[in-house]
């Protein structure tokens, strides 16, 4: 029983949509190992991906070559699984973890893995990423951590000072585990900003499927020539997060995809002259292309031209209702839509036609400007200041709780991540105390119906 599921999702394919989200393969190309034919088992002359002694081990070692990582592991659980093997094999009880508060929630799960204590530290600008001074200055607040999770590039496509801080991180004695979930095509372009491995990281996570054409839940862990843990180490812990029946036809999906990297140089360029005309027609229409701009306005950051998160502050117009726009007008499907900015995500499967068409609609979006007038709430895209910790995560996810509005919740300690989507990374932490900034934040948020998502908050009893 499918119900609508199937005939929903044959309607979508059906429009022949703008796919400006992800999986990046945007439906095209077939893969002939969705047949059931391929869904085997370990069946000896098939390997183990858990436990790899012949093909699959010549694969990793492949793809270990093709990233330039001293050992490359698969992961069919997502970058999730791979962050969490990471920080699992980095650090353990009574660890500190330095972690920005622009880092993905599947960073949080990995540290209550592997039993350590997050050092939060403020970002700036999440569109642009951590700088080296905000990492400088949590290294000083927090000697002695045992590692940092730094999420670049961040999800609005932006890479920041990533080489002075692995150089910074690896001074000060601190393991660097770069969540590079949306950066597995860098290293195969020299006109994308430098990959995490080719940065000098001790860890870096590449999800398959964000900016690569592999199917969705792939997931590469490279470990760096460097790197403090072996790759029997990371295996290791990798098992214990992983699915212990991994998808033979969502491997080898993976690794087909992976075979044709060397040879997108062209469509790499192409590409990146599609993203510049985009950016120059969103400028003359009164928009912002804020990944290229932050790039333009602070030296030190790069942009990935894959994403074109477009914001239309001056437009004035209410996120949610200029994607539903496009949708209904242009089919036009984004991968994000924030406030005041929405995010399309190309990728190598991007044609000429999807990125015309895409100009097409936000041509007609801005000149809708009066559309209702549904003036965004702007200035509100991160939280104000990081809430203070009275217990730790895992302590406050185990307690005993009660349910209560937003509202009711100042001086409450949350039980449970509480976080705007997109971009999806959380702002309160089980063990905060929900203060009244945060709770006004949230507030402003629920009446924009802009992706706070919990409804009645978890709180401690
Ligand atoms: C920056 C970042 N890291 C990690 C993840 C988790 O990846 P996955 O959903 O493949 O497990 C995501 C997912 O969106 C992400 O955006």
């Amino acid at each position: 029983m499918t119900g609508s599921l199937f005939s929903d999702i044959n309607d979508f394919i059906t429009k022949n949509p703008v796919r400006m989200h992800f999986p990046s393969h945007k439906g095209i190309g077939d893969s002939s190992f969705v047949s059931k034919a391929y869904d085997i088992t370990e069946l000896g002359f098939s390997d183990n991906l858990l436990h790899p002694t012949s093909s699959i081990m010549d694969a990793q070692k492949w793809l270990s070559e093709l990233f330039s990582s001293q050992a490359t592991l698969v992961s069919l659980n997502g970058s999730s699984a791979a962050i969490a093997a990471a920080a699992m094999a980095c650090v353990g009880e009574g660890d500190t973890v330095l972690l920005g508060d622009n880092s993905h929630i599947a960073c949080y799960y990995a540290i209550i893995h592997a039993g350590a204590t997050p050092a939060r530290f403020l970002v700036s600008d999440h569109v642009r990423g951590a700088c080296l001074c905000e990492v400088q200055k949590a290294i000083e607040e927090n000697p002695g951590a045992t590692a940092a999770i730094i999420t670049c590039p961040t999800y609005l496509g932006c890479s920041t000072d990533l080489l002075e801080i692995i150089e910074l991180l690896r001074k000060s004695s601190v393991i660097s585990i770069v969540d590079e979930a949306h950066g597995g095509h860098f290293h195969f372009y020299d006109g994308l900003p430098a990959s995490a491995m080719d940065s000098g990281a001790d860890i870096s996570i590449n999800s398959g499927y964000k900016t690569l054409n592999g199917p969705t839940q792939s997931a590469f862990l490279h470990l760096g020539h460097n790197s403090p843990v072996g790759e029997g180490e990371a295996l290791k812990w990798l098992r214990t997060v992983h699915t212990t029946s991994p998808s033979y036809p969502l491997l080898l999906d993976l690794l087909q995809s992976m075979e044709a990297m060397g040879q997108v140089h062209r469509t790499m360029e192409e590409c990146h002259s599609h993203f510049l005309e985009v950016a120059d027609f969103v400028s003359s229409h009164s928009m912002v292309m804020l990944n290229s701009q932050a790039a333009a306005l602070r030296s030190g950051t790069s942009y990935d031209f894959f994403k074109m998160p477009v914001d239309f502050t001056d437009l004035g117009f209410y996120g949610p209702k200029a994607a539903k726009f496009l949708e209904a007008d242009h089919s036009i499907y984004a991968e994000s839509i924030g406030l005041d900015y929405i995010l399309f995500a190309a990728g190598l499967n991007s044609r000429p036609r999807d990125y015309n068409m895409l100009m097409n609609g936000l041509g007609d979006l801005a000149s809708q400007r009066g559309m209702e007038n549904d003036r965004a709430v702007v200035g509100f895209r991160y939280a104000p200041t990081l809430p203070k910790s009275a217990m730790g995560m895992k302590k406050a996810m185990k307690s005993k709780y009660r349910l209560l509005d937003i509202e009711e919740c100042e001086g409450e300690i949350s039980s449970d991540f509480l976080s705007i989507y997109p971009p999806g990374c959380p702002i309160v932490i089980p063990g905060d105390v929900i203060d009244i900034e945060t709770v006004n934040f949230f507030i402003t948020h629920k009446e924009n119906r802009t992706g706070f998502s919990n409804n009645l908050v978890k709180v401690v009893i």
